[in-house]
């Protein structure tokens, strides 16, 4: 996790982490007065009401803006059902309640919003920072053939996100699948592609052996 550095507002406190940050730019189109790229500091919690900050961080798909309120107001909270959202050439969007594992099985993180890299090549994974583009990761982002286990009677709602060893992240939990192009998966329990190489995207065929991906990814503390 890379530093998170800190802006207080009326009645808000928020939260940037830089390195989960890959200018998807809806924060500035939301309130430009507050999020400038052009000024130092970028962020100007002050210059509008907490509640519309609050409304427009919660838009923030990757989670490196999040919020505290000071004021009493509302804590974000989490969708009511985990969404997992693949973008075309690059990464998958996850929203819900959303518990990170390490290979270990140990919680390393709970989120309610997080870009997972899927072409491989982030130096921040699991999550996204947007090496995607200068690779020229290609995926239209459809879904192939469905390998998840459809969901039974679970009760949970939560969905763990497990960081397989050098290989894909692994699904506990009720989720949708939302594909690029509006197609829908649902499951109970699937593994999704994380180093870019397999032929049944978004789902992890195997291929990371093949290919000796090398993940690096962070482990419980
Ligand atoms: S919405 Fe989030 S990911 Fe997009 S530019 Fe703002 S902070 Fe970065
Ligand atoms: S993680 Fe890519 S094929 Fe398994």
């Amino acid at each position: 996790m890379g530093k998170i550095r800190q802006y207080d507002g009326e009645g808000i406190r928020v939260t940037y982490d830089a390195e989960r940050c890959i200018h998807a730019a809806e924060c500035v189109h939301g309130l430009p007065d507050v999020f400038d790229p052009n000024r130092k500091p970028w962020i100007e919690a002050g210059a509008a009401p907490a509640e519309d900050l609050a409304a427009v961080i919660r838009r923030c798909p990757t989670g490196a803006l999040a919020y505290e309120r000071l004021d009493g107001g509302p804590e974000e909270t989490q969708a009511p059902a985990n969404e997992l959202r693949v973008v075309q050439d690059g990464p998958v969007y996850a929203t819900g309640d959303l518990i990170l594992l390490d290979a270990e099985h140990t919680e390393i993180g709970r989120d309610t919003r997080v870009a997972f890299c899927r072409c491989g090549a982030s130096e921040n994974k699991p999550y996204c920072d947007g090496r995607h583009t200068e690779t020229g990761f290609e995926d239209p982002g459809v879904i192939g053939t469905p390998t998840v286990r459809p969901p039974g009677d679970e009760d949970s709602t939560h969905l763990t996100v497990r960081l397989r060893a050098d290989g894909p992240l692994v699904l506990e939990g009720r989720f949708t699948i939302v594909a690029s192009d509006g197609g829908t998966a649902e499951g109970a329990a699937g593994a999704l592609c994380r180093c870019g190489a397999s032929k049944n995207k978004p789902f992890c065929d195997g291929t990371h052996r093949e290919i000796d991906f090398e993940a690096n990814d962070p482990t419980a503390v």
